[in-house]
């Protein structure tokens, strides 16, 4: 069976634009969902191979949805009819309402498209709540979170990738002593009111973080009593 590795590096259909340090990432995460019936969604399709590597990786994919704002993308044919394109702003409502109409939720959500802090941020808070529980939703090229043409800065508290590091806190939320509630968390990025339910109901089981990528689990049931049983066996 080939890998992502293997599939993207011998690519002969549309042109696919990866960094080399994804590839055995994505072919960790994605190994367990490898034989699923699933649906995937990538913002950002540009010259379209890569969602060809993804159909051809999934071989039982229901659906593999991509989204790109250029026009152009429009007119890439696939003869995978499993493959569909969206033309839109990812952020925009009417796209989202096209995206959803495509498929009402996804197992995996690719965000490969225009690397803005503040796009990044929206499309997050947007789809998140439509990958299923258990999904995987990635952020490919967060180099740019250091890059002031992108919204990016080290020192910066408001990119989006200091939103993502707030998951951490998140994802430990069973174990604060403070009085402090996970609405006073996220007071940079959300009025209190109208903070995203998926962060206070406690949907993010997971991230992880590597160069230019960032990877977030969604949980298979909302709760943040995560930690579990204490299993103590042995003499
Ligand atoms: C890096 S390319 C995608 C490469 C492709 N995923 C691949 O692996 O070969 C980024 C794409 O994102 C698209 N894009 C930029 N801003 C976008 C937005 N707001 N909504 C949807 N697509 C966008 C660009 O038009 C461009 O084609």
């Amino acid at each position: 069976m080939k890998t992502i590795n293997d599939l993207h590096r011998n690519q002969t259909g549309k042109s696919s634009d990866k960094w080399a340090s994804y590839l055995p990432v994505y072919d960790r995460i994605f190994l367990p969902y490898r034989d699923d019936s699933l649906r995937l969604l990538e913002v950002g399709v540009q010259n379209g191979g890569s969602l060809e590597v993804w159909a051809k990786y999934f071989s039982n994919a229901e659906k593999i949805v991509g989204c790109d704002i250029d026009p152009r993308c429009g007119s890439l044919v696939y003869d995978d009819n499993r493959i569909s394109i969206v033309v839109g702003d990812v952020n925009a409502e009417n796209t989202f309402n096209e995206i959803r109409a495509r498929s009402s939720a996804f197992d995996i959500i690719i965000d490969d498209g225009s690397h803005r802090s503040d796009d990044i941020f929206k499309a997050f808070v947007n789809y998140f709540q439509i990958l299923k529980p258990g999904g995987i939703y990635v952020v490919e090229d967060t180099h740019t979170m250091y890059w002031d043409d992108y919204q990016g800065g080290v020192l910066k508290q408001t990119t989006a990738h200091s939103f993502f590091k707030l998951f951490v806190d998140v994802i430990n939320y069973q174990h604060w002593q403070d009085d402090l509630s996970i609405k006073n968390l996220f007071v940079t990025f959300f009025p209190i009111k109208n903070i995203p339910s998926f962060l206070t109901e406690g949907w993010v089981e997971g991230i992880e973080f590597y160069n230019s990528m960032v990877i977030v689990r969604k949980s298979r049931l909302a709760s943040h009593a995560k930690l579990g049983e204490r299993l103590i066996v042995g003499g």
